[in-house]
């Protein structure tokens, strides 16, 4: 597992670094999910590609910028499902965009998860880790490694409100829970990039960060393997919650694609059973 670690550090500068210095034109190609892939996704996902050929415990890889699994080494342990550069669209508008990683041993399930990893590309560069035994550790890159900076926890109840997916397109309950949220005197912090949103979050103490299944997206936009199933494990292992629109665990997700999405719910203890209640789950 370390190996995979360090080769997470190692991608970071190198992301970090054509962030800087890449064109921000689009690719003449969309990705799995029907989304046009920015030159900045395809060479992030290069980037990674080529860091983990030479990780022998890394089996396969499934990337949010490719079709099918990528097959590494066949005798190596672990999957690593990831999304190379999470929230791309806002890089032209200088904001914090970041790298999701998870890491799964045999099939890809959330029960599986073993660990999770994510960077945050912002004014400066964090990286949290996760796994089951620990609370995530933060790291911040201070001259030219990381540094180890804490323990994230989280309290029972926060203050931020990140509420995604398009209004217009949200059901009755789901407004009214966000509406009384607001009531409730939460303030609304939402970037459209998810791994600044849900740092913010949990940095922050605690919070709700939702994306819920809307009428032209009924199973929402955020995508299982690579985005939704790492968090889970984070927000958990820091003390809060993580869960869907039925009240499933999102780190019991079974997905049936790699590229399959879920509505999902991350937050502290008392948001997520204001949830609880307003969908009707107790
Ligand atoms: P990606 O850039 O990897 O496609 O992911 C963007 C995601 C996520 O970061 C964010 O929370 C969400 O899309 C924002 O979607 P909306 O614009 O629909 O709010
Ligand atoms: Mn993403
Ligand atoms: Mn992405």
């Amino acid at each position: 597992m370390n190996d995979i670690i360090e080769t997470i550090k190692q991608v970071a500068f190198e992301i970090d670094n054509a962030i800087k210095t890449a064109d921000l034109g689009y690719s003449d190609s969309e990705n799995s999910s029907g989304e046009d892939q920015l030159k900045l996704d395809v060479q992030s996902d290069l980037i990674i590609e080529k860091a983990f050929a030479t990780v022998s415990s890394v089996k396969d890889l499934v990337s949010e910028e490719k079709e099918g699994v990528l097959s590494l080494n066949p005798n190596g342990k672990y999957t690593i499902c990831y999304d190379p550069l999470d929230g791309s669209s806002l890089v032209d508008v200088n904001l914090s965009v970041g790298s999701i990683f998870g890491i799964y041993e045999g099939e890809l399930k959330g029960e599986n998860l073993v660990a999770s990893a994510y960077v945050v590309y912002g004014p400066r560069i964090e990286l949290v880790i996760a796994d089951k035994n620990s609370a995530p550790k933060l790291y911040r890159v201070v001259g030219d490694a990381f540094k180890y900076i804490s323990e994230i926890k989280m309290d029972e109840k926060g203050k931020l409100n990140a509420s995604g997916g398009t209004q217009q397109n949200w059901c009755d309950y789901h407004k009214t829970f966000i509406d009384d949220l607001f009531q409730e005197g939460y303030r609304l912090r939402y970037s459209g990039g998810m791994v600044p949103d849900l740092h913010q979050i949990m940095l922050k103490g605690g919070g709700l960060f939702s994306y819920p299944g809307t009428s032209d997206k009924p199973n929402g936009k955020l995508r299982q393997l690579f985005e939704v199933i790492p968090f889970a494990l984070m927000y958990e292992q820091a003390g809060g919650e993580a869960i869907n629109h039925k009240g499933l665990r999102l780190l019991e997700l079974v997905p049936s694609h790699p590229h399959d999405t879920s509505p999902c719910f991350f937050g502290s203890h008392y948001e997520i059973n204001a949830l609880r209640k307003a969908y009707g789950m107790s």
